[in-house]
């Protein structure tokens, strides 16, 4: 961890970036409290893209994040560079082999269902899935969640 707390633009208090994880520009990268970042999870950043990714955040194995893109307008494809940040708010659960392309904001508290496109903004409190990614359903309030988390908590230390 010590690596990445040296490189990244950020690392919040007891976020954890797994072995295995590759940073592209680690000095765009910002990881909140709390995170995790799976093996085999890719930060694409680039010269002009930020990723950041927000406190107590779950980002399973093998997503790609990636900032960098080109104008479908404009030929040659590559003559023309473009970076589009990505940002991820708190709470949020990515599950595995997700691709997040560029621009794209992720509202606290969703969930990006394994094996998603995101290719648009996902509002917060929502559940997305599929190629392109759709809202499947609205996720109960993040407070009903944490309620939750807490009931979950206790039922196993009586267990
Ligand atoms: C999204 C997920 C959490 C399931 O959530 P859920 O609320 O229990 O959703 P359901 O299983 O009831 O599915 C709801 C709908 O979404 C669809 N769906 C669920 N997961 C999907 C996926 N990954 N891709 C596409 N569609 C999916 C279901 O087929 C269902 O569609 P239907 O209503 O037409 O039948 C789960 O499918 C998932 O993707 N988990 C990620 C697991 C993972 O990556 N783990 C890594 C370690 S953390």
């Amino acid at each position: 961890m010590l690596r990445w707390r040296i490189r990244l633009a950020h690392v919040g208090e007891g976020a954890m970036i797994c072995p295995g994880v590759k940073i592209g520009f680690p000095k765009h990268v910002r990881v909140g409290a709390g995170t995790v970042i799976a093996g085999g999870v890719s930060c694409h950043a680039a010269s002009q893209g930020f990723i950041t990714i927000g406190e107590r955040c779950a980002i399973a194995a093998y997503t790609k994040i990636i900032t960098p893109t080109h104008d479908p307008a404009v030929l040659p494809v590559a003559s023309v560079g473009i970076n589009r940040s990505v940002t991820i708010g708190d709470d949020v659960w990515i599950g595995t082999a997700v691709l997040i392309l560029p621009g794209v904001n992720i509202g606290s508290d969703a969930i990006v269902a394994a094996g998603a496109v995101v290719t648009r903004d996902v509002p917060p409190d929502t559940l997305v899935a599929g190629v392109p990614a759709r809202i499947i359903k609205a996720l109960p309030s993040r407070e009903e969640r944490f309620a939750n988390g807490i009931k979950l908590k206790e039922q196993r230390r009586e267990h």
